[in-house]
């Protein structure tokens, strides 16, 4: 108890070193850059201007996002959901590089991947069935799957064409950071687990029906669930049984993808407790899972107050102005923002406060910080403005 507050007591707490975004995105040994962090918190603003900044510092990039805001993804171009990367347009190409984005169509690459595993005929079978349907659509952690899925295929596109040199990937928007880290074995284990093992047992040959344990299972399945439910859930699962293997394999290359040199994690996460909590977690599983972290972003950072005029003083002026007992509008204008200013340098000196613990257990997390700007970031523009803000941390 008493260790913990000592933490964070501003004498024993020091800043973090800071992130150098630009020799991130130069770093030709640098391939992919994966922008994670819990919801809401600016992962795919982040990466989108990351995309746009290394383009226009000559590298050959293209973007991977997820659910990008309409606004955001009309000005890249891509508000169209066709699963393939676009180029954008407007962006400045003089240094030599070029942008593509793309926004994950979770069920299309679901159905890219039984199509890429399975025979036509076996494909098709696949897809039309309303559990493979259900499934593809809704299973938790789906997104996620599918995400790394098509870094996995944009990173062979990469090798294969030579088309991009950097892939920028932004995470789905989980409740928990780690959620994308975990759906690989989670599908898997779904797709492994008991429940798929029994409905597949009875679809194995009339041999397997014969035995009194799945015969029962099946009847009591049959009559809950109905027979042709019952038939579309078995055929499924054996269709699926075979490209199971399949899955299993690019789950695990995928993993080793992410953990390569050529990979840089980036974890975005606010100025918030939670938000920084979260992003502990994460810089901690990064490391047991030995995936390579670049540093934290801390997004919406409030910005400091001009001039150097400490809270404490800002109310001391508030209370020395009640004591002239004067009511004129100048007076209390000038009393509202003197209280103003004093909420503004306690938020800052909060958030310091914070990034500062954080940097404290973890001194080696490289940092930036991002300020909140007035509004949110829609186009090209703003997301220069944040790319200019990450490259000129040092
Ligand atoms: N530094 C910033 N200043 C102002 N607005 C910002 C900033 N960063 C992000 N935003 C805005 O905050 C909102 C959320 O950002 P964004 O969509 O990038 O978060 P996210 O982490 O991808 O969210 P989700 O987890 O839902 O995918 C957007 O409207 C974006 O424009
Ligand atoms: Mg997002």
């Amino acid at each position: 108890m008493t260790r913990s507050r000592a933490r964070v007591g501003p004498q024993s707490t020091k800043a973090a070193p800071r992130l150098d975004v630009d020799g991130l995105l130069d770093d030709t040994s640098v391939g992919i850059v994966v922008c994670c962090g819990s919801g809401g918190v600016g992962k795919t603003t982040t990466s989108a201007a990351l995309g746009l900044r290394a383009a226009e510092r000559g590298r050959r990039v293209v973007v991977l996002t997820i659910d990008p805001a309409r606004r955001l993804a009309q000005s890249m171009g891509i508000a169209e959901l066709d699963n393939t990367p676009r180029p954008v347009a407007g962006i400045d190409a003089t240094a030599g590089g070029s942008l593509d984005a793309m926004m994950l169509d979770m069920k299309r690459t679901f159905d890219e991947v039984v199509e890429s595993q399975a025979s036509p005929e076996k494909a098709a079978q696949i897809l039309a069935n309303p559990f493979y349907v259900a499934v593809s659509s809704s299973f938790a952690g789906t997104q996620e799957y599918m995400a790394m899925e098509k870094l996995g295929q944009l990173d062979q596109d990469a090798r294969r064409t030579g088309r991009w040199d950097l892939i920028v990937v932004d995470t789905p928007p989980s409740r928990s950071a780690l959620d994308f880290l975990d759906a690989p074995e989670r599908l898997a284990g779904f797709l492994d687990g008991r429940f798929m093992r029994l409905l597949l047992a009875p679809a194995k040959g009339p041999a397997r029906l014969m035995t009194a344990g799945f015969g029962l299972v099946t009847n009591a399945l049959t009559r809950i669930i109905g027979a042709q439910v019952l038939r579309d859930m078995q055929t499924f699962v054996t269709a699926f049984d075979t490209l199971f293997g399949g899955f299993r394999q690019r789950a695990q290359r995928t993993f080793e993808l992410l953990q390569a040199d050529g990979t840089a994690f980036l974890v975005v996460a606010a100025p918030e407790p939670d938000a920084l909590r979260e992003a502990a977690y994460f810089v901690e599983r990064l490391k047991e899972e030995r995936m390579p972290l670049a540093g934290l972003v801390v997004n919406r950072a409030s910005r400091p107050p001009e001039g150097d005029l400490s809270a404490d003083r800002a109310m001391a002026g508030v209370e020395r102005l009640r004591a002239t007992g004067e009511t004129s509008p100048a007076s209390e204008m000038t009393a509202g923002l003197l209280r103003l200013h004093a909420d503004r340098v306690r938020i800052v000196e909060r958030e310091t406060r914070l990034r500062r613990s954080f940097a404290t257990s973890h001194p080696d997390v490289a940092t930036a910080v991002l300020p909140a700007l007035a509004t949110d970031v829609h186009d090209l523009d703003g997301l220069r403005t944040i790319g200019d803000l990450l490259g000129s941390q040092c």
